[in-house]
Parts: C-alpha cells; sequence; structure tokens
C-alpha cells in the first residue's frame, strides 16, 4: 500500500526524505489523504477529509488544530517536542553572556561614537568601567521546569561552572535520567528564588504558571540579578520586572517576547522570538514528526501524540495487526475481543492505553484479518476508528 501525505505548509525537505516514494506519494493538493503534515496552516478553517487517520505537526503547539475534533474520530495528532530544545538552550546561553557582560549596551555605546583616533581609544577607555560584567563560575543559575528545553539549559549552566538548581514537581523519569547529577533540586519556588543569581523559566504557559515570575519572588532573588524568559511572555509580570529594574534590584531581564512596555527599558534585552529559529530546529522537527507518522500508519504505534496515549507494541512474524481507537469507557476490549473469537481467530499480543478519553488498542492476531472483521468491530459503540495495519 501506498500513503497519501498532503503538505499543508512546506515541510524540511530533510523531513519528507524520511517518507520514501515507494511508499509515500506526498503533494501539497490531493484527494483523500491518509495524513496531513502542516506547520502553521490554520486547520480550523478547513474541512479535514475523513480519510485522514493522522496528522502531524512540524513544531511543539497545536494552536492550529482541532485537537477535539480529531480525537472525536479517532484521529491522533502527532507534534515534535524537544525538536528544537537545542536551539532554544543555545540562545538561553547567550542570554546569559549577553547580561553577564553587559554586551547589549556595550555595543550600544560603541555604536553611538562618532569618533576616530585617539579620541574614540580615549572614550573607549573611559567608558568601558561602566560595563564591568562578572564570571559564571560561582554563580546559581536556577531553571524552573525541567522538560525538553530545562534540562538541556541546567545541563548547559552546570557545565560552565555556576552552581545550578532545578524545580519541576512533575519532571518525567525520561527527563530525569538526563539531567545532570550536577544540579540540585530546589524545594519550591520560593526556594530556587532566594537562592539564584539568575533565573531562566521553561514551563508552559498555564493558569499555574502565569506571573510564575512575580514582584514577592524577584524581591526575594539576590541583588543584581538576571530573570531570562524564553518560554512565553505571560510566564513573567512585566510590570513587577521593569520596577525590579528601575529599582536595581534586578540587574537584566532577558527574553524572546517583546512588548511596548519593555522595549527599551535599561537591562532589558528583548529578542524578536528566536528561540526555535534555526534552520537544524526546522529539520528536526520535520524528521522527528515524519519518523512518528511513518511508524503510525505503518504500524499502528503512537509517539509524541498530543491526543493519543504513548502505544509501541514491536511485530510478531506471520501476524496481523488491527489498530482501534475507541472512548475511553468500560468493556471495549471486552466487546472487541468478542469480536475476534466470533471469527475465531487468536490474539497473538494485544496492547490497550488510553489517554483522557481516548483509548488505543492494538492487536497482533495469527494468521490474515478477515474480510469484514474491521467493519464489525467498528459498528461497536464507542469505537472511533479501526484498521488493519
Ligand atoms: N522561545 C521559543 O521560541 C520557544 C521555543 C520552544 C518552546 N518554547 C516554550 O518553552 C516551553 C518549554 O518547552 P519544552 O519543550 O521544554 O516543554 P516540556 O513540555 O518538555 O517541558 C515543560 C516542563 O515544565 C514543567 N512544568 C509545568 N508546570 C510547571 C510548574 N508550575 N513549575 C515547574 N515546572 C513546571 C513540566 O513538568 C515539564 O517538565 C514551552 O512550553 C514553550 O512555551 C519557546
Amino acid at each position: 500500500m501506498r500513503f497519501k501525505v498532503q503538505t499543508l505548509n512546506d515541510i524540511s525537505t530533510k523531513g519528507l526524505e524520511r517518507l520514501p516514494s515507494d511508499r509515500y506519494e506526498i503533494a501539497s493538493e490531493m484527494g483523500h489523504p491518509d495524513a496531513i503534515l502542516v506547520r502553521s496552516a490554520d486547520m480550523h478553517a478547513i474541512q479535514i477529509p475523513m480519510s485522514v487517520l493522522a496528522v502531524g505537526r512540524a513544531g511543539a503547539g497545536t494552536n492550529n488544530i482541532p485537537v477535539t475534533l480529531l480525537s472525536q474520530r479517532g484521529v491522533p495528532v502527532f507534534t515534535a517536542p524537544g525538536a528544537n530544545a537545542n536551539a532554544v538552550k543555545e540562545l538561553v546561553l547567550a542570554g546569559i553572556f549577553l547580561a553577564a557582560r553587559h554586551i547589549c549596551e556595550a555595543w550600544d555605546f560603541v555604536r553611538g561614537l562618532d569618533l576616530t583616533g585617539d579620541a574614540l581609544e580615549n572614550a573607549v577607555e573611559q567608558a568601558k568601567k561602566r560595563y564591568i560584567g562578572h564570571e559564571l563560575p560561582g554563580r546559581t543559575m536556577g531553571v524552573v521546569g525541567l522538560g525538553a528545553i530545562g534540562v538541556e539549559v541546567a545541563n548547559a549552566a552546570h557545565l560552565l561552572g555556576m552552581r545550578v538548581l532545578g524545580y519541576d514537581p512533575q519532571i518525567t523519569v525520561q527527563r530525569a535520567w538526563q539531567l545532570s547529577s550536577g544540579v540540585e533540586q530546589a524545594l519550591s519556588l520560593d526556594d530556587l528564588f532566594a537562592r539564584s543569581d539568575a533565573v531562566s523559566v521553561h514551563v508552559p504557559l498555564t493558569d499555574d504558571t502565569r506571573a510564575l515570575v512575580n514582584a514577592r519572588r524577584l524581591r526575594h532573588m539576590r541583588d543584581g540579578g538576571t530573570v531570562l524568559n524564553f518560554a512565553r511572555a505571560g510566564i513573567v509580570d512585566e510590570p513587577a520586572v521593569i520596577a525590579a529594574l528601575k529599582s536595581g534590584k534586578l540587574g537584566a531581564y532577558v527574553c524572546d517576547f517583546p512588548s511596548a512596555a519593555i522595549r527599551g527599558v535599561p537591562g532589558v534585552v528583548a529578542l524578536p522570538h528566536l528561540g526555535a529559529s534555526t534552520s537544524e530546529a526546522e529539520e528536526n522537527c520535520a524528521m522527528m514528526v515524519a519518523d512518528t507518522l511513518r511508524d503510525f500508519l505503518e504500524h499502528g504505534n503512537i509517539r509524541h501524540s498530543v491526543n493519543f496515549p504513548e502505544a509501541s507494541l514491536p511485530r510478531v512474524p506471520k501476524t496481523a495487526r488491527v489498530a482501534i481507537s475507541n472512548s475511553n469507557v468500560p468493556n471495549m476490549v471486552g466487546q472487541i475481543s468478542t469480536r475476534l473469537a466470533e471469527a475465531g481467530l487468536n490474539i497473538a499480543d494485544l496492547l490497550n492505553k488510553s489517554k483522557g478519553e481516548v483509548a488505543y488498542t492494538l492487536i497482533d492476531i495469527d494468521g490474515k484479518v478477515p474480510a469484514g472483521l474491521v467493519e464489525r468491530i467498528g459498528t461497536i459503540q464507542g469505537v472511533l476508528s479501526a484498521r488493519v495495519v
């Protein structure tokens, strides 16, 4: 079988190369696609064909995708979590150095010097004491959120000789394994702020994290510290940061989210949302999502889906596989097994996982899938989609 993949945006060639042409037809316009690859195109505004089995977003968020509607149809939405982590980490490291050595202010000063020869040299020598900075070893960096990006930032700061405190009450086992053993656990956010010279936030924007960096926590920080925000604007209470910069409590605010209020405030370095803007990050996202999409289309396995559980089952030789998504309600596996028993089929392997309101079942059966079986499974109330893989 050859799968049809429709691209709603330009997807990096390196990603598309992961879908070989003998098995995949890829085009920006086609009828009855099996899957859609998208970056930022607004999928709320289009009719998604009923033939679509999966949607892959070459990026992290899913604001442009009607995830709830697709869940109701039994269609997983895949993203590329962490594919841009290195890109963001490198910019955060740049931000740490920009702040520690007052590089932006110093550069501004030099650009404003309309002098030559001795006059220029004298002006430089006189001004340089204004830009005395500090080195990193011995300073403490607090990292809030130890996910894909936070772990990389924490590990890199530790390698730069900083003492590193991390805080993430929901850290996953995978991230905990990746975290350098030199990173210490902060007892609470307040504890982290109180012991840090610099704080970098790497959490999603939620009701819990909105204004996580606020006037009270900034007061607890060591004097002249730095806040780095390469996560989302709303995680920082801007008026509180501006007040802390003006009072000298805070030395620098380095962020990826310029606003009218902070642009131009002394001590602010605001970049135009450049965190993930590298060619490598785009390629990584496209390759990662193409790989997960392929594994799903060819084997029914699910990784990195925002609406479906993780579900991977190695293929057993001489078996056929049925993949079923259904509402997460009691007795679904029982009813599906009954349909298989009625057809005289033996189950070689079975995996059933759930996430929220959706459950997903992979069943390997000995021999071939008889005609009509998938349709009979599809008549069970609560089954959202079923197919032979
Ligand atoms: N500047 C950019 O261009 C750019 C690029 C990519 C991501 N981001 C932002 O960075 C954020 C982090 O990205 P990621 O890939 O590391 O995400 P991730 O999901 O891998 O990690 C987020 C971590 O935050 C933790 N967390 C959630 N709430 C918390 C809280 N209240 N206190 C402490 N920890 C908490 C989670 O447990 C998780 O480990 C994203 O949500 C996104 O907003 C920005």
